[in-house]
């Protein structure tokens, strides 16, 4: 089946309105329609209106949000919610980035909630799974990744399974200017499409996009899309300088 392979810009904690506005001015100036890629940003919940608006022109393009809560609605200051995410227009949402996992110990429950709240909602989720360098160093890989897998697929059905996005982001990479080689990316895509396989079948496991995310950049982005198994990136640092960027989506 063919993947169209998806490219993510996940800005994190960067890029305000105002900085948004001129990214996009000089990014959309440089990419024309791309028919054979899905282009997605990931602003910060403060920017995310200013990203849907700048892209009305360009509705090929997602725009997405970084995390909701893990209830619907209620007494949660300082939270998002799915449905607000997708009342301004959002289309996917990341769940499980390592960060979360890590700097805000969100733990494979929450995300097995969030999951099941975000297709509920009709949104997209990037369900993203990693191991730690400690795990690798200890051979855990597969494991890791195949239990915060599970989790996270624990409540959607095989339909729910097959419109999912999935990323391989290991934790040693993200950000560290080391990344993970398309050899050991395709090892691990290929663990995760297995998981997927056994719970709904080759058909449907082989039309869901599983991307790669770790300190991607012009230089290896290429090498990394054209690795077995790898169908999208997952970018951070290289998508906050809109010529960088440019040059990523069109690797
Ligand atoms: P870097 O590209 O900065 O390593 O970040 C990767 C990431 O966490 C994307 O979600």
């Amino acid at each position: 089946m063919h993947r169209k392979p998806v490219i993510a810009a996940n800005w994190k904690l960067n890029l305000s309105p105002t900085d948004a506005k001129a990214f996009l001015q000089r990014f959309l100036a440089q990419v024309p329609k791309l028919n054979e890629r899905t282009l997605v940003f990931f602003p910060s919940a403060i920017t995310l209106t200013t990203v849907i608006d700048g892209l009305r022109e360009r509705p090929e393009i997602w725009v997405g949000v970084q995390n909701v809560h893990s209830e619907a609605q209620g007494a949660f200051t300082g939270e998002n919610s799915v449905l607000m995410a997708r009342d301004v227009g959002a289309r996917v949402v990341l769940v499980g980035h390592s960060e979360r996992r890590h700097v805000f110990g969100e733990t494979d429950e929450m995300t097995t909630r969030k999951m099941s709240l975000i297709v509920q909602g009709r949104l997209t989720p990037l369900l993203c799974v990693g191991e730690t360098l400690e795990e690798r160093e200890a051979g855990r890989t597969a494991e890791v990744v195949e239990r915060q897998l599970t989790a996270g697929l624990a409540e959607l059905d095989a339909g729910q399974i097959a419109q999912i996005l999935l990323a391989y982001e290991p934790v040693w990479a993200i950000g560290t200017g080391r990344t993970a080689t398309p050899a050991d990316a395709s090892e691990i895509h290929g663990v995760l499409r297995q998981a997927l396989v056994s719970r709904i079948g080759e058909k449907a496991a082989a039309g869901v996009p599983i991307l790669y995310g770790g300190s991607v950049n012009r230089g290896n982005a290429s090498q990394l899309l054209a690795a077995s198994d790898v169908d999208g990136l997952l970018v951070g640092g290289a998508s906050l300088d809109p010529d960088s960027w440019a040059s990523i989506v069109r690797a």
